[in-house]
């Protein structure tokens, strides 16, 4: 069998937990491959919210295993938060969750790098979530990270101790960094304990064995494709690769492996943190998308800067993921515009431009609108593509022509019902 993609064909947020929520038992393994406690997935059902940042999405649903793949980075302390809270929901954790040994362990001085180099940035500063997820890749990809299979090694201490250590002179680059890690340590090793208390595997065999034995897989991604660290905004993004192909790496999964590559897309457009975002808007219809979307960080609560859709934008993140389906949500938000717009292209100096250029973050980007009518009835909760009003049917079908693959899905509401399937 193959393995489906779930991600996010913005800037993140798009509603993939949501999503991947309501898609989890039509599969039996649900993994995450990358990102970490940056991530925050809403899910809403039985009048209940909750916010997932290292666990999949599929954590709600019976009868599945839930993987925390090779490719996150993991902090034992917002794990255990997020077990306790998933335990009050009532779930009960008995081998359905997963980690996989070769994820990498955020270390409180990881967050202690992310602080200072954030603060010494100034106002170029990426406007991270601060969770540790830039100095944990750096500490992968520099060959010294520290890994969950660690855990049970004899020399765990000394390991922790030395990258401790070396964390604590970079910091002295930052002398005006004020910090108190032993109270932050202490917490740190209390909480080993909750991650310790999950079954570690070796996610590859686990996976390449399901994949023989026919088990359906779906990997779920975090952030949005423009947030990748090859491909997004530069240098405005994370540190993994939050595009489909991460799903081999972040999994150990072949590419030949992979099946539908679902991409999401809100039906306007979100960004938090700082970088470029051609089709943002700073009138009254960008305050009126934050307001109407609730358009505040699932992580951070920081409000979210608000946009119209940007057709170059999603024509090159389908293109490098190999978008096959796309799902649009939150198109209830836009029920009481008059007036939708879409960029069609950029101006950049005296040319119209359809595709990204390479120094997006340097020069001015003006975007060159396509207005809709707005239909200006309540879309809230509608499960029947047929049950649209024709303006509505329009944008989609209009976006499905010029991005050249079809909307499978359209959520019209935060809840897991709200949602109109079409295929
Ligand atoms: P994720 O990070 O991609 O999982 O998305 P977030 O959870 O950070 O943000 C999406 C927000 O939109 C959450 O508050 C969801 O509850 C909400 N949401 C998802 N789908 C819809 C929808 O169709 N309509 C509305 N109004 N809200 C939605
Ligand atoms: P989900 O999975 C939206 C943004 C941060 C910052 C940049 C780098 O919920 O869609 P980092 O903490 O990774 O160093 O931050 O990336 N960012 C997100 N924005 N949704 C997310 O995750 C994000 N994860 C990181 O705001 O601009
Ligand atoms: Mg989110």
């Amino acid at each position: 069998m193959a393995v489906d993609v779930i991600l996010g064909l913005q800037w993140g947020d798009e509603g993939k937990g949501k999503i991947v929520d309501f898609l989890a038992p039509d599969y039996q393994i649900i993994c995450r491959f990358q990102g970490g406690p940056n991530a925050g997935h809403t899910l809403k059902f039985g009048g209940k919210k909750h916010v997932l940042h290292t666990v999949p999405s599929g954590i709600f649903r019976s009868n599945l295993i839930n993987l925390i793949g090779n490719g996150v980075v993991i902090d034992p302390i917002t794990l255990a938060k997020e077990l306790a809270a998933i335990k009050a929901a009532g779930i009960v954790l008995d081998g359905n969750l997963l980690v996989a040994r070769k994820a990498h362990l955020i270390l409180p001085t990881h967050r202690l790098l992310d602080q200072a180099s954030e603060a010494f940035k100034g106002k170029s500063k990426i406007g991270s979530t601060l969770r540790g997820i830039g100095p944990t890749y750096m500490d992968k990809t520099g060959r010294n990270g520290l890994r969950v299979g660690d855990l049970t090694s004899g020399d765990f201490d000394k390991k922790y101790q030395a990258l401790k250590e070396k964390h604590l002179g970079l910091l002295k680059i930052y002398p005006e960094f004020d910090f108190d890690l032993d109270q932050e340590e202490k917490y740190w090793m209390e909480n080993l304990d909750q991650l310790r208390s999950l079954p570690f595997v070796d996610g590859e065999y686990y996976l390449n064995e399901a994949l023989s034995e026919g088990k359906r897989v779906l990997a779920e991604g975090a952030q949005g494709s423009m947030l990748d660290i090859d491909f997004g905004t530069y240098p405005y993004v994370t540190s993994s690769n939050t595009i489909s192909a991460g799903a081999c790496i972040g999994l150990g999964i072949a590419p030949k492996n992979i099946g539908e590559v679902i991409g999401i897309t809100k039906a306007y457009c979100t960004r938090v943190g700082s970088g470029p975002f051609p089709s943002e808007l700073f009138d009254e219809d960008g305050t009126k998308l934050g307001k109407l979307g609730m358009e505040f960080g699932a992580t951070t609560g920081r409000a979210r800067r608000c946009g119209w859709l940007d057709i170059p934008q999603l024509k090159y993140t389908i293109m490098i993921n190999g978008v096959t389906q796309l799902v649009m949500t939150k198109i209830d938000v836009l029920d009481s515009f008059e007036t939708i717009k879409v960029a069609k292209s950029y101006q950049i100096k005296d040319k119209l431009v359809s595709t990204l250029p390479f120094d997006i973050c340097d020069q001015e980007i003006s975007p060159v609108w396509q207005s809709f009518e707005g239909w200006q009835t309540s879309l809230d909760g509608i499960t029947a593509y047929e049950d649209l009003p024709g303006r509505a049917r329009g944008y989609i079908q209009d976006l499905e022509s010029t991005l050249g693959v079809p909307f499978s899905m359209i959520s019209t509401g935060p809840e897991r019902s709200k949602l109109i399937l079409r295929s």
